[in-house]
């Protein structure tokens, strides 16, 4: 096999996963790409900090530009705009490909990153940055990139999805259930980024971007949080056959001078409780696209959370790693292991 050299930016909540994962899956994983993938090191603030995952001492580092020089996958799930920026740009000009989680990051300066990669020839996958372990930036860029996309509406938050979701069914504060959220590993560094309604903006400008082939800034986005969400409203909400929901909502829309554009915006709505989007419980997302051709389409699963947001980050480095072994986007042909089939006839299913 040939070796892939993976550094990566952040031993958090989701990085810890992400190396757990990369070391105990290792073979498996070297079996799917054709390739290993090795975990050069993992750059944090503090090398002696408590962490909730064990891994071994020996790969934690302060010096991220060291890791970044010699590797040929770099992972950043650090968070923040600096040093973040700096580091997929130091990246991308030593001759790496990156995936990355960062939608405060990738909503601000993408532009700039992407330019910076395909001036270069590398790929930043960043499936992560949307909806957690939800598969959702890849189906807009690539599968449904042959449609016309009528409107996005999408619960993009898993941490207010989950404070609203307390506050509704368990009567509890939004202090309360934001210092759980927060324990559970969903909250931003600055929790203000979810109840504040930032994080979701950023994620609207991302999927409105996707979804309308254009660059939609984050500043263009409407946006509001849900500081101003009482208990009284939710109540009355239930009463009356709602439940408040923080939307994002991403459409294209027609000014009054005929003029076609987009729109994307954020704020706490009333969502009817038969709405798919009233089902959501907890810290979980989902994503409802009208296309032109396709219909409805809905995308629903865990919106936040480390374990899970690492799968859709290893979806990306293995996506990745299969470009280098294969030059091109194809599935290496050493990716598949020869398992046994069983018949076992037609069994009872458990739904
Ligand atoms: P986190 O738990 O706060 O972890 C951040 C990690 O980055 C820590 O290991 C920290 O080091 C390291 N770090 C921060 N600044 C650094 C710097 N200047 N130099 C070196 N290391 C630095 O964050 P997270 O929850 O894993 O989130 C990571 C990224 O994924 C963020 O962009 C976030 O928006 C995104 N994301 C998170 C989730 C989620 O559910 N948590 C879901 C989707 C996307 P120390 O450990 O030494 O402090
Ligand atoms: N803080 C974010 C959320 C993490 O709660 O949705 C996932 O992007």
């Amino acid at each position: 096999y040939r070796n892939l050299r993976v550094a990566l930016l952040g031993g958090g909540s989701v990085g810890g996963q992400v190396a757990r994962l990369l070391l105990e899956q290792g073979p498996e994983l070297a079996n799917r790409v054709g390739a290993t993938l090795e975990l050069v090191g993992i750059a944090v603030r503090d090398v002696n900090a408590e962490r909730s995952v064990d891994l071994p001492r020996e790969l934690f580092t302060t010096n991220a530009e060291e890791l970044i020089l010699g590797a040929d996958i770099v992972i950043e799930l650090m968070g923040g705009i600096e040093p973040a920026r700096s580091y997929i740009l130091l990246a991308i000009s030593s001759g790496a490909d990156v995936v990355t989680a960062n939608k405060a990051l990738l909503a601000l300066h993408g532009s700039e990153l992407f330019a910076a990669a395909n001036h270069v020839g590398a790929q930043i996958n960043y499936e992560a940055a949307v909806a957690g372990a939800i598969p959702i930036v890849r189906p807009l860029r690539e599968s449904l990139a042959g449609d016309q996309i009528k409107r996005i509406l999408g619960i993009v938050n898993g941490t207010t999805n989950f404070i609203l979701d307390r506050m509704d069914t368990e009567g509890s504060s939004l202090e309360d259930a934001l210092a759980e959220a927060t324990a559970l590993g969903y909250a931003e560094a600055d929790p203000t980024a979810d109840i504040g309604g930032f994080d979701a903006a950023q994620k609207a400008a991302i999927l409105a971007s996707l979804a309308f082939h254009t660059t939609v800034p984050l500043a263009s986005v409407y946006r509001e949080g849900i500081t101003a969400v009482t208990a009284a409203q939710i109540e009355s909400a239930r009463k009356a056959g709602y439940v408040v929901k923080l939307l994002a909502i991403c459409e294209r829309v027609t000014d009054e001078n005929g003029v076609d554009g987009v729109s994307a915006r954020v704020y706490p709505a009333m969502v009817p409780r038969s709405h798919p989007l009233a089902a959501v419980h907890g810290a979980n997302n989902a994503v409802f696209v009208e296309a032109e051709s396709a219909g409805s389409l809905m995308f629903y699963g865990a919106g936040a959370g480390g374990v899970e947001t690492a799968s859709a980050v290893l979806g990306d480095v293995v996506s990745i790693a299969r470009r280098h072994v294969a030059g091109g986007p194809g599935v290496a042909a050493s990716s598949y292991a020869a398992l046994p089939v069983f018949d076992i006839g037609r069994v009872t299913t458990r739904y």
